[in-house]
């Protein structure tokens, strides 16, 4: 049966619910096994899947694990996902801009795998910052403060973290309708009302192309429509890296700076329009009402105090925020303009610095990582500070070839 399912799909024919259910759910219960998954994957990758075979494998990731019920907010509750990327600390900026405009922000992040970074251990990076918290916990945050963000508490899409962990590793992450599938189901299990994706394109990205880009908004759009949930996506640039911090302490740092009022550019810009699309979402305004809200909370520093406030109730002790690593500074060994920084060859230093996992129970160094010190466009001389690495580790010897090009 198992082999008949999956020679049905490797011939490009579509799939029934029963017959997703039988192998999905037989690998949830270790009864398919992940070379049998494997070959069923790869099947997927090659011949894509129809919408309602899409919506089908959503329903069953969805249904492995809890739903959690935030009904006891009686507001519109949006949340807001990122395909990932790197120097990505946009959630840092976007939830409490959000949730000083009055709309509810509860959100389950998760931590950093290879050269994706995670909000959790970004949060993490605050001394004594808590970040997992009960369910009776999150309720009375949600309820004074209007803002959470904890590690998942329960057991979201479990099937799809068990799926996902074997794409990881048999090159089929980049497939539309996995990664469709796979963000949905965790959005629409964690409580969300409405959803807003960041869909991040570029050679930092999962996502390479604009024409898949556009591809996996219209199906995300598709599956919210399906679940009556309204599904907003943004597609934004990731061959560069977003701002000039990567490395958890130093990203916090970065966030902050921008809910002072202290930054301009690309990171601004993308939280602005995240927060103005949320705000948008949750008060069923138009977005150019809501931007006003959102900049108007960023300038009169509504949105750094609901920041700070958010910090302390869950234990975080901002003014403890002191870099502890060795600096070293990259000079440019040429004249020029500075033409790119390329995101993936940044998130492997970053990754090699000690700022990311190569598996998932390694240690981090919340200390480690690297700030970009020059703008695209900028003329550079011989000798200047192209970047400042961060880190605990001795050897010096990091490859900085094809990160910064120079001509
Ligand atoms: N993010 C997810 O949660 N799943 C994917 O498959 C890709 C990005």
């Amino acid at each position: 049966m198992i082999l008949d399912i999956i020679s049905k799909k490797a011939n490009n024919y579509e799939l029934t619910k029963e017959e997703l259910e039988t192998i999905l759910l037989g690998y949830l219960n270790d009864e398919v096994k992940d070379y049998q998954m494997s070959a069923f994957l790869m099947a997927i990758c090659i011949n894509d899947m129809s919408d309602s075979e899409v919506f089908a494998l959503t329903d069953i990731f969805i249904k492995s694990g809890d739903i959690l019920d935030l009904s006891f907010i009686d507001k519109i509750k949006v949340d807001k996902h990122s395909t990932g990327g790197v120097g990505d600390k946009t959630t840092l900026i976007v939830a409490p801009l959000v949730a000083s405009c009055g709309v509810p922000v509860i959100k389950m992040s998760g931590r950093g795998l290879g050269y994706t970074g995670g909000t959790i251990d970004k949060l993490e990076s605050i001394p004594g910052f808590k970040v997992d918290l009960t369910e009776e916990e999150i309720k009375k945050q949600a309820q004074d403060i209007g803002i959470v963000i904890t590690s998942q508490t329960k057991d979201l899409a479990p099937l799809d973290k068990k799926v996902y962990a074997l794409r990881d590793v048999t090159a089929t992450t980049n497939s539309i309708p996995l990664i469709a599938s796979s963000i949905m189901s965790k959005k629409i299990a964690g409580g969300a009302d409405k959803i807003v994706i960041d869909i991040k394109v570029g050679n930092g990205a999962l996502i390479k192309t604009i024409e898949e880009a556009e591809r996996l908004s219209s199906l995300l759009i598709k599956i919210g429509t399906y679940y009556q949930k309204e599904v907003r996506t943004v597609i934004s640039n990731m061959d560069r890296p977003l701002g000039h911090n990567i490395g958890n302490k130093l990203e916090v740092i970065e966030a902050l700076d921008v809910l002072k009022g202290n930054a301009k550019g690309e990171l601004l810009d993308l939280s602005l329009k995240l927060a103005s699309e949320m705000v948008s979402l949750g008060k069923e305004i138009s977005e150019k009402k809501a931007r006003e809200e959102v900049v108007e909370n960023l300038e009169n520093g509504k949105a750094l105090n609901k920041f700070l406030e958010f910090v302390k109730y869950q234990h975080g002790n901002i003014d403890k925020l002191e870099v502890d690593a060795k600096v070293y500074n990259i000079k440019a060994n040429k004249n020029g303009i500075l033409k790119d920084i390329n995101a993936l060859a940044i998130a492997k230093l970053s990754e090699k610095l000690g700022a990311g996992r190569k598996d998932k129970d390694d240690k981090i160094d919340y200390n480690a990582g690297i700030v970009i010190k020059k703008e695209i466009g900028d003329k550079i001389k011989e000798g200047d500070i192209l970047a400042s690495l961060y880190t605990n580790i001795d050897n010096k010897e990091f490859n900085l070839e094809r990160i910064f090009e120079i001509s």
